[in-house]
């Protein structure tokens, strides 16, 4: 269903009304676009304390194409602030530009890791989620505003090309930490020989489930886009859909219902080549009911789709061998099992359960299997889902979050598509709301 207030807000007279009236101002946001793959701008490199990082070239690599007369991506280094002073650069670093910030432009603050032997020095670092969290809700007109905590500059190299590109339109206010775990830059393995910028996913495989419409749609769509060949699965009921996108993308459909206890098996069965680089678990259902009301067979379909199922197939793929190192595994969690939502335990608890999975297993599968394990936690996403929702309930999900519309498919798609892509290798473990910082679970 169309967002008509945003298609009012894009209008003149729209934008003047809405104004007056107080109400919400969205952009239209600038998405990835094959005519325009980077945001066209000045980037400005600020530093605030005394930093030890070399960002320049990877800046040069990862900033905004030349163009525009306004900063479009602003990077501020703050890594090495370690007291209230120094912290008082930040402020004066950001004050003076941050108006002149492009439309949708974006604002990355580099943090470093909390020391747990100086509380000073953590006390600072810390302040800045809370700095970074609260520029995302009040800066507006599209722009985001994120923070990377990092150990050393080409560690972030992947991380920053994402944040400061178009790809990133729906994801504010996160904090994302990247190194720190034994590896940096590509990571993991892999193939070796420079990465493809355009096709980053050249010569792999990727397995979307629930892939037949929505989200793991867009997904395959994206990772086929970035030059993976992509396995589309989906229940078999969903046939002519999951044909026909398999067979859109080039891709191979495999009808399969992932609650299967030998889920697992027939996947690696099936795989082309019998091995698989990229494995997303989108597949969800949602069976809405206060605990009240709830029956036991609500609560167990959800739990078993959203939660057992990637549990089960994770482990079966990874124990046979059969995702290769370099591998990477994104998991679908929600704001729904961040913040909690009435109506949605047996949800929430699933989607919380995927957040415990990512966390636990990430370290484990990148030291035994050279594997990263991360997860996207979408927001208010455009989907039929969504458009099914009553009306109030519908408008006030879109408009809870500081971008003040919901997010596209494609947004969870890009998110997804760069914590697989063979660059991200320094990124894991990691929870990337895709969510425009909604006010849920902020
Ligand atoms: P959707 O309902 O449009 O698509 C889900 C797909 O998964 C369908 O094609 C369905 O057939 C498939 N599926 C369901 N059970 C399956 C099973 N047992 N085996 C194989 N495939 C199965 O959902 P949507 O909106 O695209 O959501 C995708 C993911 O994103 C889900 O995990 C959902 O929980 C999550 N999500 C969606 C949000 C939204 O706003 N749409 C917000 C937060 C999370």
């Amino acid at each position: 269903m169309a967002d008509r207030y945003l298609s009012l807000t894009g209008t003149a007279p729209g934008r003047f009304l809405t104004r007056r009236l107080g109400l919400p101002q969205p952009v239209r946001l600038r998405r990835w676009s094959a005519e325009q793959p980077v945001l066209q701008g000045e980037l400005l490199h600020l530093t605030a304390g005394k930093s030890e990082l070399d960002l320049a070239p990877v800046l040069a690599r990862s900033g905004p194409g030349s163009g525009g007369d306004r900063p479009v991506a602003v990077v501020l280094d703050a890594t090495g602030v370690r007291d209230v002073d120094a912290l008082a650069e930040v402020h004066a670093a950001l004050h003076p530009v941050v108006r002149s910030v492009a439309e949708s432009g974006r604002i990355v603050v580099l943090g470093a890791p909390l020391d747990p032997a100086d509380h000073h020095q953590a006390a600072v670092q810390q302040a800045l989620e809370g700095f970074v969290r609260s520029l995302g809700k009040e800066i507006g007109r599209g722009r985001t505003v994120n923070l990377v905590r990092l150990l050393e500059a080409g560690a972030a190299e992947s991380t920053l090309r994402f944040l400061l590109s178009p790809r990133s339109a729906y994801v504010s206010g996160q904090v994302i930490e990247v190194g720190g775990h034994g590896v940096s830059g590509r990571g993991g393995g892999g193939p070796a020989g420079p990465e493809d910028p355009e096709k980053p996913l050249a010569g792999r495989t990727a397995l979307v489930t629930g892939a037949a419409r929505g989200i793991g749609e867009a997904v395959a769509a994206t990772l086929a886009r970035d030059g993976a060949l992509v396995v589309c699965l989906d229940v078999p009921a969903a046939g002519g859909d999951l044909t026909s996108v398999a067979e859109r993308l080039g891709g191979v459909a495999l009808p399969l219902d992932i609650t299967a206890e030998d889920a697992g098996a027939r996947i690696a069965d099936a795989l082309p080549g019998g091995r698989l680089d990229v494995l997303v678990h989108n597949a969800g259902i949602t069976r809405d009911r206060r605990l009240v009301n709830m029956a036991a067979e609500r609560w167990g379909s959800v739990l078993d789709v959203n939660l057992a199922s990637v549990l089960r197939t994770t482990d079966a793929l990874l124990s046979r061998g059969a995702l290769r190192a370099g591998g990477r595994v994104v998991a679908t969690a929600s704001i729904a099992g961040i913040a909690g939502n009435a109506g949605q335990t047996n949800y929430a608890a699933s989607k919380a359960g995927v957040v415990g999975l990512v966390r636990s297993l990430a370290p484990r599968a990148l030291s035994e299997y050279g594997v990263t394990v991360n997860a996207v936690a979408p927001g208010f996403i455009e989907t039929k889902m969504t458009a099914a929702v009553p009306l109030f309930i519908r408008e006030a999900g879109r408009r809870m979050n500081s971008l003040a519309q919901g997010g596209l498919p494609v947004d969870v798609a890009e998110t997804t598509a760069w914590l697989a892509s063979p660059g991200a290798g320094a990124v894991n473990g990691q929870v990337v709301r895709v969510c425009g910082q909604s006010l849920l679970g902020a």
